[in-house]
């Protein structure tokens, strides 16, 4: 890989889209965004066992090999980067980063016990493999975006982490792989999430107190089938959990179950002194 980059780029800063292929138009605007970034465009595609729990869906994650490089191709990568699992991981590896606290606490760091550290490890591996001055993640995980800049800073990587908002379907829904997995009828539910979101950070910004406009999302998503494992205002940068809306950036996070998709979403609340 270093040496495709090298010859691709030929000096040129390159830009890299991690990704774990089953690719749609999220993915694709972050590579348009890398292809803006830098004159070399790589993406990788590894579906990183390590980031995985025991139970969750690693055998089932949706996998599109041919897709996803005749994707690539068109949206105008220069590179792709599929190592196999052993060549990640040769026999013996044992090495792993581990963002021991803030923003890797709570939410999806309570929720699946060992996700960032797998996803921080194999995030380093790949910066260090490609050599990527820039690498773009999208805000649909805003929480793993926090914790690789935190990783980033924290380890002095030469690398700068470029954030690209969500894409949403027309009906609000953020795009994810896993969404092929809801059934028509949860699938027509499914904006309910993000619609509470709004309908959250609506509130907020009008000044009413986080807790209750909290507990009425909750109760607003149970009511429509959503079995919720957060939802919640944080600071934007730390993932803290906070009670108020202050001067610094927030944000509200939300994880819920519809049927066997969990489904992931956040947007960000207009401080208080922004109006
Ligand atoms: O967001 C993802 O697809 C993955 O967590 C990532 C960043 C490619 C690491 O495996």
């Amino acid at each position: 890989m270093r040496a495709a980059a090298a010859s691709a780029g030929r000096g040129s800063a390159l830009a890299l889209v991690p990704t774990m292929g089953a690719l749609h138009a999220g993915h694709l605007a972050l590579v348009a965004a890398a292809r803006r970034a830098a004159p070399v465009v790589a993406a990788s595609i590894f579906v990183n066992p390590r980031q995985f729990g025991p139970h969750e869906d690693l055998a089932s994650y949706p996998r599109d090999e041919e897709g996803d490089l005749a994707k690539l191709r068109e949206a105008g990568c220069d590179l792709v980067w599929m190592p196999s699992v052993e060549v990640m991981y040769p026999p013996g590896s044992v090495t792993a980063v581990e963002v021991a606290g803030p923003p890797a606490e709570g939410w999806e760091g309570t929720h699946r016990p060992g996700h960032f550290r797998g996803v921080a490890t194999v995030c380093a591996k790949l910066f260090l493999q490609t050599g990527a001055a820039v690498a773009l993640f999208g805000e649909k995980d805003w929480q793993q975006l926090q914790v690789v800049r935190r990783m980033v800073r924290d380890l002095d990587l030469p690398v700068r982490i470029e954030p690209v908002p969500t894409v949403r379907e027309a009906d609000g829904l953020a795009l994810s792989s896993r969404n092929r997995f809801l059934t028509a009828e949860e699938r027509a539910r499914a904006p309910r999430l993000a619609a509470e979101l709004h309908r959250a950070a609506a509130a907020l910004a009008d000044r009413r107190p986080a807790a209750p406009v909290l507990s009425a999302a909750v109760e607003a998503l149970t009511g429509a089938g959503f079995s919720v494992d957060y939802f919640a205002l944080v600071e934007a940068e730390s993932l803290r959990p906070i009670e108020a809306l202050g001067d610094e950036p927030a944000r509200l996070v939300a994880a819920a179950r519809l049927g066997r998709v969990r489904l992931l979403d956040n947007i960000a609340v207009p401080p208080r002194s922004g109006g």
